[in-house]
């Protein structure tokens, strides 16, 4: 054997390369696996009872669940910059403790606008349940109610009939509300909200790219390609499908958007909150100056959203805007907010920074998903222990002892 080739033989990589290949076919081996880890099936679905943080959740969700419905339920829209930066913006929020103070018992028990909850939890609305689950958002519902009562915000594209989902379940639900054409769409839809026994009604304007699923859903768009096209055509009728009288014909979007949300002014939303008997408020606040508006038209509370990222790319995570927001209000009116929540540490940086509840909407889906009701329930309750144990680490026993002392934010 020559000088080289004896080299080249004991060189460390071709060591390492026979390593790996070996190490491989041993990897392979159902041997060997037996041997490592003998209690445990890998190839199975894990028990209810095995998932621990809510990000546990997803990857049953997407194993169960057609790769369209669970893409819609991921997305974000353009190159998804928004939906990253939602998570990403959590990280600069730091928890500050206080030092010793007593919480032996923690309570966590608010009203927002008349509406009683054991947590300050919401669930978003989204659209199209029983793309999810059989049970659609019956099963949402019932899983909610289980969850202490967490109030449901139900979709303006719910898959299922307003009333029938108002009585699946005890829980106290909310209605999200699109743009319409007409003043009597924007009616017909807010009285059959009502008296489905909605007791507050979150009016969402912030999809105009998005939400008709017209928009830059570039997940969508691709899924094309796999012919995979029924969750787009539900959403284009879902909102639909329970009115009175058939729609009239669409005209074509202008820009791109939304043909309705293109002509929103202050005057059309001050007509729409005169139609209400229910809390209305606002969803998809990003700035002070917005928030000080809602305040002077009237509104009941604002929801902070960028509808998980799924609407408009390139804007900021909503925590980041949160305080702003808070601030424009001047503490007259509640502030909600969504987009990116996951765990009960993040809903306690929300609250540090003035908000009375926040809505979550993936985390819901994945739970239904997943486990039908009882994985809505799970995952709920999971996010409300974090929450207990994140406000007892903190030293925060009650909610009113929550304020901006709590975070150090460090956005730039
Ligand atoms: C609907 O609200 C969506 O984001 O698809």
């Amino acid at each position: 054997m020559g000088k080289i080739e004896s080299q080249w033989l004991s060189s460390p990589s071709r060591r390492s390369a026979i390593r790996s290949l070996m190490t491989g076919f041993l990897a392979g081996s159902p041997l060997l696996r037996a041997q490592q880890d003998p209690y445990r099936d890998h190839s199975r679905v894990p028990a209810l009872r095995e998932m621990i943080t809510p990000f546990d959740f997803e990857p049953v969700a997407y194993a169960k669940l057609p790769r369209d419905a669970y893409d819609y339920t991921a997305l974000g829209v353009e190159d998804e910059f928004t939906l990253r930066r939602n998570r990403q913006a959590f990280e600069w929020v730091e928890l500050i403790p206080r030092g010793i103070v007593e919480a032996n018992s923690v309570s966590t028990a608010t009203d927002v606008l008349g509406t009683k909850m054991a947590f300050p939890i919401m669930v978003a609305p989204t659209a199209s349940h029983l793309s999810l689950h059989p049970e659609g958002e019956y099963g949402m519902h019932k899983g909610c109610t289980a969850a202490a009562g967490t109030p449901m915000i139900i979709s303006n594209n719910a898959s299922l009939p307003l009333d029938k989902i108002g009585k699946a379940a005890a829980g106290p639900i909310w209605f999200q509300l699109y743009p319409k054409e007409t003043l009597d769409d924007y009616r017909e839809a807010i009285e059959i909200a009502q008296d489905a026994g909605c007791k507050g009604i979150a009016f969402t304007y912030d999809g105009a790219s998005g939400t008709s699923s017209t928009g830059p859903r570039e997940r969508v768009l691709h899924d094309r390609h796999l012919d995979s096209q029924r969750q787009v055509e539900d959403l284009k009728t879902s909102g639909d499908k329970f009115r009175a009288t058939p729609r009239r014909p669409r005209r074509p979007p202008k820009y791109g958007l939304t043909g309705s949300t293109a002509g929103l002014d202050w005057k059309l939303i001050d007509s729409i909150r005169a139609m209400c008997k229910v809390p209305f408020l606002t969803k998809g606040i990003l700035t002070g100056e917005d928030a000080k508006a809602c305040v002077e038209h009237g509104l009941s509370g604002i929801i902070v959203s960028n509808h998980g990222g799924r609407a408009m790319d390139y804007g900021p995570a909503t925590i980041e805007v949160l305080a702003e927001v808070v601030d424009g209000t001047q503490g007259k009116i509640p502030v909600l907010v969504d987009s990116g929540f996951r765990r009960g540490a993040d809903v306690l940086k929300a609250l540090a920074l003035g908000a009375k509840a926040v809505c979550l909407g993936r985390v819901s889906r994945w739970g239904l998903a997943a486990y039908g009701p009882a994985g809505t329930q799970r995952i709920l309750e999971i996010v409300q222990a974090e929450l207990l144990m994140a406000m007892a680490s903190t030293g925060r026993a009650s909610l009113d002892s929550i304020d901006r002392s709590l975070v150090r934010t460090d956005f730039s």
